[in-house]
């Protein structure tokens, strides 16, 4: 079961959570109360940022059209980045908390308090 740390930007711990395989990163924050902000849950304000680290490897990730097209728009990602759909990595990029599903690794996820 993958071990979720919900930090803030200072790096305190905000929220551990166990999560399972396939769990909404978005769901599994609200479930332990992280202050996380978020306003539509469908993927299309922008507003649920966070930046994932994985505790182990960091292997590609592919992204959906519809996530880079958000985060283009929210100035989260440069156009380069927003034309690839698959990046090399999780850590140090923005994702959307309610696109992304838990994997089988354990996960640090920084929340902006902005
Ligand atoms: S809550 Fe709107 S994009 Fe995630």
């Amino acid at each position: 079961m993958p071990l979720i740390r919900f930090v803030d930007t200072g790096g305190a711990l905000l929220a551990e959570a166990d999560a399972a395989p396939g769990d909404l990163l978005l769901d599994v924050a609200r479930l332990c109360d992280v202050p996380l902000h978020w306003r539509c849950g469908q993927g299309t304000c922008g507003t649920c940022k966070v930046r994932v680290t994985p505790v182990g490897e960091d292997g590609e990730v592919m992204l959906s059209g519809k996530e880079r097209n958000v985060m283009l728009r929210a100035g989260l990602v440069s156009a380069e980045q927003a034309r690839q759909a698959v990046w090399s990595g999780l850590a140090g990029h923005w994702r959307l908390a309610c696109h992304l599903t838990v994997g089988a690794d354990d996960w640090q996820v920084l929340c902006p308090q902005d």
